[in-house]
């Protein structure tokens, strides 16, 4: 709960949109941070789940083109209801007019993790990740470093941009600062 009122962004009726490569942390990190701005939390990845089932049988079955189409009619769904704190896919900003909605509806939050701490993290969540599927040791690293040179573009339109090594918490905390201080772009 916040000790102090809501801050602004909040108060505006903004969603605060969580972004970052996959494994940067976005769903863990907000499930901590919405009730610390006592709002509610959708992780765009299980709202989509509920519709078509677990996302890797599913872009094996349907591809990655079925899955931006869910994926893009689900985000505006969510953005246009009650504000909150969403965590989105790692693709989501890179896909079409996605971002221009985010950024017109809510505050995009990068989270970055160091490339060492990523890798790990990746190894870490056992190939479960559809667009890594199969990939292993420098395949995985080479493939991960090809995706965000390609991401980085859409990432970095991201107003506020934090650092994200640290656990859970310690990033939700850092997040309800900045917001707080109004530490964005
Ligand atoms: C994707 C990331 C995944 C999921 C889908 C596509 C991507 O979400 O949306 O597999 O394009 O980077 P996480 O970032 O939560 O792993």
């Amino acid at each position: 709960m916040l000790e102090h009122s809501p801050p602004s962004i909040v108060q505006r009726e903004r969603h605060v949109l969580l972004i970052g490569f996959m494994c940067s942390g976005k769903s863990t990190v907000g499930k901590v941070l919405a009730p610390m701005l006592s709002l509610p939390f959708h992780d765009l990845d299980r709202v989509i789940e509920a519709h078509v089932g677990p996302l890797l049988p599913f872009f094996h079955r349907e591809g990655e083109e079925a899955f931006r189409v869910v994926e893009r009619r689900v985000l505006h769904e969510l953005l246009s209801g009650p504000t909150a704190v969403i965590s989105t896919g790692g693709g989501t900003p890179c896909e079409g007019d996605n971002m221009e909605h985010m950024l017109a509806s809510g505050l995009p939050v990068l989270l970055e993790p160091s490339f060492e701490e990523l890798m790990r993290r990746i190894r870490r969540s056992g190939g479960d990740r559809p667009l890594l599927f199969g990939l292993q040791g420098e395949a995985l690293e080479d493939r991960v470093r090809e995706m965000l040179r390609e991401r980085s573009p859409y990432y970095g339109q991201a107003p506020l941009w934090v650092p994200a090594d640290d656990a859970p918490d310690v990033l939700a905390t850092r997040i309800v600062s900045a917001l707080r201080e109004g530490q964005f772009r």
